[in-house]
């Protein structure tokens, strides 16, 4: 029998792509309350309108019946501020964690952390959905308090929880424990991990953990082919799909995660690491440069409606 506290509440922070996917296997599969917090109220309410499609569809193929899609909507609110209490409600000491989704910019992750280590008890787990910044860092940014003590407990309650894009249909959760975290936290991760219906993988913290470490160089490998004028865009994703089996090839996969994204985690990476390999294309860095951040803008690589 475990005896791990159960987790009931979650706030997250951020209602873009991740965090509401997030907030859909935390309130679907896990059950539990979600509040999802973010500045921007027209970002929240495409995201809660996303939400309900999601559920109509699991209706409509039979996955969910009636009631459990108003249970689900029940569960999630939507308010508005980045949870810290600078702007709009603050996240209620009541929840049992947070998970942070918000952009990957260090400087903006680590604020974020500073903050919610000072408001919230050291019982609520601070996770981040970081694809690449160093969770030894945002705990060491999120342990607070007057004693040694006081802040060793607010550190340890740090850890990275890293979902994959998109979080309903992607069967995985990378966990990644800082130098500070308690084998508590680690555990309960894990088992809410678990409830929200993904395998589990644990890495330590190290630049782009497992994931990331081993991704973000093949699609810069890839845009660099086609930078090269090696392969066309389509030629190139052709080769991964049918030559690899990879479900989508690597230039449409970098357009659903978002060439922002990838500019930033390939950034993080490369300032820890010093890598060349990491050091993102000429192409990336111009895409990004005229907004033709993948999917999410209508055209990347390639174009969407
Ligand atoms: N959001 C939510 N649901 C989505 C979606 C999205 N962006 N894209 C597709 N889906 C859903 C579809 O609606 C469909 O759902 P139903 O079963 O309810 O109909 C289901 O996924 C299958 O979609 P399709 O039939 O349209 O297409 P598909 O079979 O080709 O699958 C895919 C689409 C799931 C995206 C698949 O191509 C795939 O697995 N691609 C690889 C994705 C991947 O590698 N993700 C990891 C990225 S790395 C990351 O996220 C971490 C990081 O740190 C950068």
């Amino acid at each position: 029998m475990s005896s791990l506290a159960p987790i009931r509440k979650v706030a997250i922070v951020g209602a873009g792509q991740m965090g509401l996917g997030i907030a859909y296997v935390s309130a679907v599969h896990a059950r539990v309350h979600v509040a999802i917090h973010d500045p921007s109220s027209s970002v929240l309410s495409s995201a809660m309108e996303l939400y309900r499609s999601l559920l109509s569809r699991d209706v409509a193929k039979s996955r969910i019946t009636q009631s459990d899609e108003d249970a689900a909507l029940s569960r999630v609110k939507s308010v508005v501020g980045d949870g810290s209490g600078q702007s709009g409600e603050t996240i209620k000491d009541d929840v049992d964690v947070v998970i942070e989704a918000i952009p990957e910019i260090p400087d903006l992750k680590l604020g974020l952390f500073k903050k919610l280590g000072g408001l919230l008890p050291s019982s609520t787990i601070l996770a981040s959905n970081t694809s690449s910044i160093s969770i030894t860092k945002l705990a060491a940014a999120a342990g607070n308090g007057a004693s040694s003590e006081e802040r060793k407990a607010s550190a340890s309650r740090v850890i990275g929880i890293h979902y994959f894009n998109p979080v309903p249909q992607m069967k995985l959760v990378e966990i990644i424990p800082a130098l500070q975290t308690s084998q508590e936290t680690i555990e309960r991760a894990k088992a809410f991990g678990r409830a929200c219906k993904k395998e589990v993988t644990t890495s330590t913290d190290s630049p782009g953990f497992i994931a990331n470490a081993i991704l973000m160089p093949m699609i810069n490998e890839a845009i660099m082919v086609l930078e090269k004028g090696i392969a066309s865009a389509e030629d190139i994703d052709t080769t991964f799909r049918l030559g690899m089996a990879h479900p989508m090839g690597p230039l449409a996969l970098a357009d659903l995660i978002g060439l922002d994204t990838c500019l930033n985690i390939q950034k993080v990476l490369h300032n820890e690491t010093g890598d060349s390999k990491y050091r993102p294309s000429g192409l990336l860095s111009r895409m990004v440069d005229a907004g033709w951040v993948g999917r999410k803008a209508g055209k990347g690589f390639y174009e969407y409606d």
